[in-house]
């Protein structure tokens, strides 16, 4: 029996495209081999790989002006990739610190040139800070957001307005969940393994003008404008990655695309958002309420007792990936896409039934 699975990443994947995957495994397609033994120059890969990009256009409605990149690396390489392209000496980089993700960001570009961090998260509850008016430099070279922090559960519901100034957003744990406006942004990257796909794909999307900003004196393999140049073929891809990244794109289609995933997820987080909310305590929320994220929902219980008991029930009742992030600790519900509706019920009964018992 498939468990409750509220990883955080890599994540639960939709059943059917695990399906699909298992039954292509050997001989897809009636090629005689499977898609990972063939070669990325082949039409029958080009296929796979186009069809990824063009349905990830599709789903997120991406203009013309920019292209679709399959990177490695993961999103941790981008945070240094962003700057290397990007900052160059005369330019500051800007980064709203909001969270784990968004430090180690910003701890990268430190090293590669002058920051600023133009806003900072309010400390408790866990809040976005102000974003709405950021004080930039003129010499700004970019602003980084990260759209959903994924360790302490606190998303970005709206971006800022940057002018001129290209907005980047690190989107690795968020990214599918809803309908977003691609055209505000220059850049937009996220590892796959949560909403995407599985680990070993990194997606750029990235507007046309940035690639001329990139610096020739920058090794080929991070240069985007050489992966853009090349159809994300300069060098071997991820190619099963790139495959059930597909199958997974091809799913949230059958979904209803985004629109009604989106509110598919606001249900799903909500019911566990809900048992919080009416437990007068007995769970406790980390992050603000209009600041919570819909695909990460943290919260603790009054000791770590409790917090031990909670988790060591909820394993015995087939739910895996509740304990909280080492440097957060507490709980962490990821309901990322694949994971049922059903799931999200069934942690939330759980957790009325614990309270009643504790
Ligand atoms: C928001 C965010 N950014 C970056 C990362 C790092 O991603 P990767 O492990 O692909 O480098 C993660 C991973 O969980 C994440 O959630």
């Amino acid at each position: 029996m498939r468990k409750h699975n509220f990883n955080a990443g890599p994540a639960a994947l939709p059943l059917e495209v695990l399906q699909t995957a298992a039954d292509q495994l050997v001989d897809y397609h009636g090629i005689g081999m499977s898609i990972m033994e063939v070669s990325h120059r082949s039409s029958d890969y080009e296929a796979v790989h186009n069809q990824a990009q063009q349905l990830l256009r599709e789903l997120l409605n991406i203009p013309d002006n920019y292209k679709v990149l399959f990177l490695q690396g993961g999103a941790s390489l981008q945070f240094a990739m962003v700057p290397m392209n990007f900052l160059s000496q005369d330019k500051v980089a800007c980064y709203v610190q909001t969270g784990n993700w968004s430090n180690k960001a910003l701890k990268e570009a430190k090293l590669l040139g002058e920051t600023k961090v133009v806003a900072s998260i309010d400390a408790t509850p866990k809040r976005i800070p102000d974003i709405k008016h950021l004080d930039l430099p003129d010499n700004a070279a970019y602003v980084h957001v990260t759209s959903n922090e994924t360790i302490e559960g606190l998303a970005m519901k709206e971006f800022p307005a940057t002018g001129d100034i290209a907005l980047i957003s690190d989107m690795s744990s968020d990214i599918l969940s809803r309908p977003i406006d691609v055209s505000k942004f220059g850049l937009i990257y996220a590892g796959a393994q949560k909403n995407l796909g599985p680990s070993g794909v990194t997606i750029v999307i990235i507007r046309d003008d940035m690639l001329d900003k990139v610096p020739a004196t920058l090794p080929s393999m991070l240069r985007y404008d050489i992966h853009a140049k090349g159809n994300s073929l300069y060098n071997t891809p991820p190619t099963i990655a790139v495959y059930l990244t597909g199958l997974v794109l091809q799913w949230v289609k059958d979904q209803g695309g985004l629109h009604s995933l989106a509110q598919k997820n606001i249900r799903k987080a909500g019911l566990i958002y809900d048992a919080i909310d009416r437990s007068e305590g007995f769970y406790e929320g980390i992050v603000a309420k209009e600041d919570r994220s819909v695909m990460n929902i943290t919260f603790g219980l009054q000791t770590s007792e409790l917090e031990a008991a909670f988790l060591q029930e909820a394993k015995e009742l087939g739910f895996v990936g509740l304990k909280g992030h080492r440097e957060v600790g507490h709980m962490r519900a990821s309901a990322y896409n694949a994971v049922p509706e059903a799931s999200c019920q069934a942690l939330a009964d759980f957790m009325r039934d614990f309270q009643q018992r504790h």
